[in-house]
């Protein structure tokens, strides 16, 4: 492998590491095997119809090379397929395979391939080994590390999985080189949701990272050797964040409010929630969602005296350099009012907003402290912009 930087990620169930290194996807296999400590078993590629023509082909070989005997099960593309019915037709495949205790899986994809193949790797055979290789920056940045798996249902988003936390995960960013802008925005936003929890240094440096993006074309970053390492150590930074926090608190217990309570990841997310269910999740990428709901965020926090102006205006220049957000104008208001009504992260019957003091200082807010004509009036006036 070239040049990497790697994170070690040490929640209390199983320690793992991040190699985030541009152009180490042809190095999958040796990779793999140092993660499982072996070669001879089976792995299975969970993937979907849009990356499996550009990116399978170079893992299977990698994966083939080091002496692993492969399989791949290919889902067709979006967050609809994220649900139990793919999750049945994978384990019943891994079962036809004849999978064992000692073979694993590795998902190859975005949020929605990483949450399915470590929820099918949680349950199959009561767990197998599962490796994450993201192919999406919200993925890189996110979703792969810390070990939430899960599928959507009829009763809502991401309400049945389970935590199992990876082998280990592999970040080739020259792969986002495929990927739509719009895609990339989502991840951004996302990126600035961290960086806004974890302060201003991280905050700062993803603010300077965006004028690379603002070019218009995520190849360049590619081009230039300096931006290929810069960017390496701006996924990396993202990923020590996050890891911190699923170090503290792995499994995100209810009561616990403290600093590190994985609970702030949420921040940005429960009027993001919203807006993908008044939607019916087909309007917004989750990343736009979490972009607009960072906005909310802020604005519910100056509203109720948490927040300064200029911290807002800062958060909204920040998201506004993140890409084109799509509007959100024609959402009545009381639509989102029903679909927070119905939010199942409730506590004690009570939403648990996640609002900033500053920039670095979240701070957990139950919904029932929240005076109703200060949320309609930020509801009302998110939705004019
Ligand atoms: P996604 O997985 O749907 O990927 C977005 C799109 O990009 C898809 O069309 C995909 O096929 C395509 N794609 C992926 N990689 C590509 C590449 N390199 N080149 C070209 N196209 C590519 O979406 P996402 O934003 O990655 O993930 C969103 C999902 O992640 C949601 O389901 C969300 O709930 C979940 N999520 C989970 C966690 C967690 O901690 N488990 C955290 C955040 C989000
Ligand atoms: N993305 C939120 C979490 O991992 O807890």
């Amino acid at each position: 492998m070239g040049t990497s930087v790697r994170v070690k990620i040490r929640p209390t169930s199983w320690k793992y590491e991040a190699i985030i290194s541009t152009g180490s996807l042809a190095e999958a296999g040796r990779w793999a095997a140092k993660c499982l400590g072996r070669t001879e078993s089976k792995i299975a590629i969970l993937t979907n119809r849009k990356i499996a023509p550009i990116y399978l082909g170079l893992v299977t070989h990698a994966l083939e090379r080091t002496g692993f005997e492969t399989y791949s099960f290919i889902l067709p593309d979006g967050e609809r397929y994220k649900n139990l019915s793919s999750i049945e037709t994978f384990l019943q495949y891994l079962g036809e395979k004849n999978f064992q205790r000692t073979d694993a899986i590795v998902s190859l994809g975005g949020g929605v391939i990483g949450d399915i193949a470590g929820f099918a790797a949680a349950i199959y055979l009561r767990g197998i080994g599962f490796l994450q290789v993201p192919t999406t920056l919200l993925a890189m940045i996110d979703s792969s590390v810390g070990g939430k798996t899960g599928i959507n249902t009829p009763f809502g988003k991401n309400l049945v999985g389970a935590f199992h936390q990876p082998r280990g995960v592999l970040i080739d960013p020259a792969v986002l080189c495929t990927l739509e802008q719009r895609e990339i925005t989502a991840g951004l936003c996302e990126a600035v949701k961290q960086a806004a929890l974890a302060g201003e240094k991280l905050f700062d440096q993803t603010r300077e990272l965006l004028d690379v993006f603002t070019e218009g074309d995520v190849s360049k970053v590619f081009t230039r050797k300096e931006n290929a390492r810069r960017f390496e150590q701006f996924i990396a930074a993202q990923i020590r964040f996050k890891s911190e926090i699923v170090a503290a608190d792995e499994r995100e217990s209810a009561r616990y409010v403290g600093p590190k309570s994985r609970k702030i990841l949420n921040f940005g997310h429960t009027f993001a929630h919203a807006l993908e269910k008044s939607t019916d999740y087909r309007y917004l990428r989750h990343g736009e969602a979490v972009g607009h709901g960072v906005l909310f965020a802020a604005e519910l926090s100056k509203r109720l005296g948490l927040l300064d102006k200029d911290s807002v205006n800062l958060l909204r220049d920040v998201v506004r350099r993140c890409g084109p957000l799509p509007q959100i104008h024609h959402i009545a208001p009381d639509e989102i009012r029903t679909a927070l009504r119905y939010d199942k992260k409730n506590i004690d019957g009570t939403l648990q907003w996640i609002l900033l003091q500053q920039i670095g200082k979240p701070r957990i807010v139950p919904g029932n402290q929240i005076p109703a004509s200060v949320l309609n009036s930020t509801i009302k006036a998110a939705l004019r912009k």
